[in-house]
């Protein structure tokens, strides 16, 4: 395990994403995204009744009528206090940056006089929340399974320096109706930047870690909150309880962990140490993400379904993967982002996580090379990878999903329709220089990628269906 996890350091993570951002437009700066001009019911058809509420929030189910797309949307009430437009913007922004199997995904922010809107993927699984009061108890393997997705997921916010701080079963939903559904961390409202000067009170007493009530912690607090879910999962109930809040911190603070015997009967000893390494309660003690990522007993319950003939269809259209042009490659993304249903994207989402065996959220080149030679020799193995993450570079989620996706699956006329429509907001038919600019959100001065895309289009014209 040592070798393998030469995690670089969140320092060295923060300046290498830094000069990535710089010197590419990712896939993300494609966003048909955020921040959008006009009206959010043109666009939206809002059903009822709401799926979720806040103090200040209200969370509905949306259908995009382009698309015909389910999403979901975060209405949050305009100027409720300045605190809460805070909140809502840093959401916004946070969502924004991340691009991860395992977290909220957002796709569109309008806001008019009273409201935000931030529109999301939908997940129709529910929460992990609900599937705990239905089933109180889950197997170990179920149990592993969902630990390491969220283990994963929250190494990526902080290695992108954002620690959640709201980690509890009402924020995790289960991306679809099945037992082999993934989990989404979302609920992004209250996450703060990693720094020394994080104090404030967050998440519901069960899931608070001892120094909380310090008023200084550091981002450790969230894998305590993850070894509370993992104790719930296993035995039904939280490990610190309590009939008020003041009784529950209280026993966090001072009651020692305990399995009870009847209650852990049927649980491994694996699970046990899993979790009596997590919730120590001096934060220093406490193992790292990492280490838990690595933990035996996540290795020995979670394995992940990927076959060799899975593996080697996606590594084929990754070597495969050949645009012709810059605005063809960034329809296809716009494609696989935007109009690919979750569905159409489970079995790239498993390959990723299998191929990302650093855990970081992002597959570079010796990560590429490790898989293909499980696929292919070890030349073709060699050249392929150097030249899919040339000079270094690695692969983001979506850029991954956009160049690993079978195209002649996802390129059917009908999404190609959608895209032009999407792109097309004024319905006019024809598609302008500014209609397109909009909708990859470019900033044209100084950025090489869409000046290549207008190059190309100067010899085109007009670009019609
Ligand atoms: N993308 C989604 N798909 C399906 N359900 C969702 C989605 N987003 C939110 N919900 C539902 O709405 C609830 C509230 O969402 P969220 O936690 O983001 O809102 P909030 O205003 O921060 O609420 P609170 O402050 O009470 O946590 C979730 O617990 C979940 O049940
Ligand atoms: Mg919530």
């Amino acid at each position: 395990m040592g070798n393998k996890m030469m995690m670089k350091s969140q320092a060295e993570f923060e300046q290498d994403y830094q000069r990535k951002q710089e010197q590419k437009p990712s896939v993300l700066a494609l966003n048909l995204l955020i921040k959008k001009k006009g009206r959010v019911s043109t666009e939206y058809q809002f059903l009822t009744p709401p799926i979720g509420k806040g103090q200040y929030s209200e969370i509905r189910k949306v259908i995009n009528k382009k698309t015909g797309i389910m999403r979901a949307v975060k209405i949050v009430q305009k100027n409720a206090t300045e605190k809460e437009e805070e909140r809502v913007l840093s959401e916004v922004n946070n969502l924004e940056k991340l691009d991860h199997p395992n977290i909220l995904k957002i796709n569109e922010y309008y806001s008019d006089d009273r409201f935000h809107y931030i529109i999301t993927d939908f997940y129709s699984g529910g929460e992990l929340f609900s599937k705990i009061q239905e089933r109180r108890i889950f197997s170990e393997t179920y149990a592993a399974r969902i630990i390491r997705q969220l283990l994963y997921a929250v190494n990526y916010c902080h290695l992108h320096g954002i620690a959640h701080r709201e980690i509890r079963p009402e924020n995790i939903m289960l991306e679809r109706c099945s037992e082999f559904a993934s989990a989404i961390l979302i609920d992004f409202g209250l996450c703060s930047k990693i720094s020394h000067k994080m104090h404030s009170s967050v998440n519901h007493p069960y899931y608070q870690a001892p120094e909380i009530q310090q008023k200084k912690y550091n981002e450790s607090i969230d894998i305590w909150a993850i070894g509370v879910i993992t104790y719930i999962l296993l035995c039904g109930y939280p490990p610190f309880g309590g009939d008020t809040n003041r009784k529950i911190i209280d026993n966090v603070l001072k009651k020692p962990l305990i399995f009870d015997e009847q209650d852990w009967s049927k649980n491994s000893n694996e699970s046990k140490e899993f979790v009596r390494k997590i919730l120590l309660k001096d934060p220093s003690q406490r193992i790292t993400i990492e280490q838990a990522l690595n933990d035996p007993w996540i290795a020995k319950n979670y394995e992940l379904q990927v076959t060799d003939s899975q593996l080697k269809r996606v590594l084929t259209n990754l070597v495969n993967y050949n645009c012709q042009s810059k605005l063809q490659e960034a329809t296809l993304k716009l494609i696989v982002l935007y109009l690919a249903s979750r569905e159409e994207l489970s079995e790239l989402r498993e390959v990723f996580t299998c191929i990302d065996t650093k855990n970081d959220g992002y597959i570079d080149v010796e990560e590429l090379q490790a898989a293909m030679l499980k696929i292919f020799d070890s030349e073709t193995a060699e050249r392929q990878s150097n030249k899919i993450c040339a000079e270094d570079e690695t692969l983001s989620y979506s850029q991954f999903l956009a160049q690993a996706i079978d195209k002649q699956a996802i390129l059917q006329k009908s999404k190609i329709e959608t895209a032009f429509k999407l792109i097309d907001r004024n319905a006019s038919g024809n598609i302008n220089v500014e209609e397109l600019s909009e909708a990859f959100k470019c900033n044209l001065t100084g950025n090489e990628y869409w000046i290549e895309i207008m190059n190309e289009l100067c010899h085109q014209q007009n670009l019609q269906i």
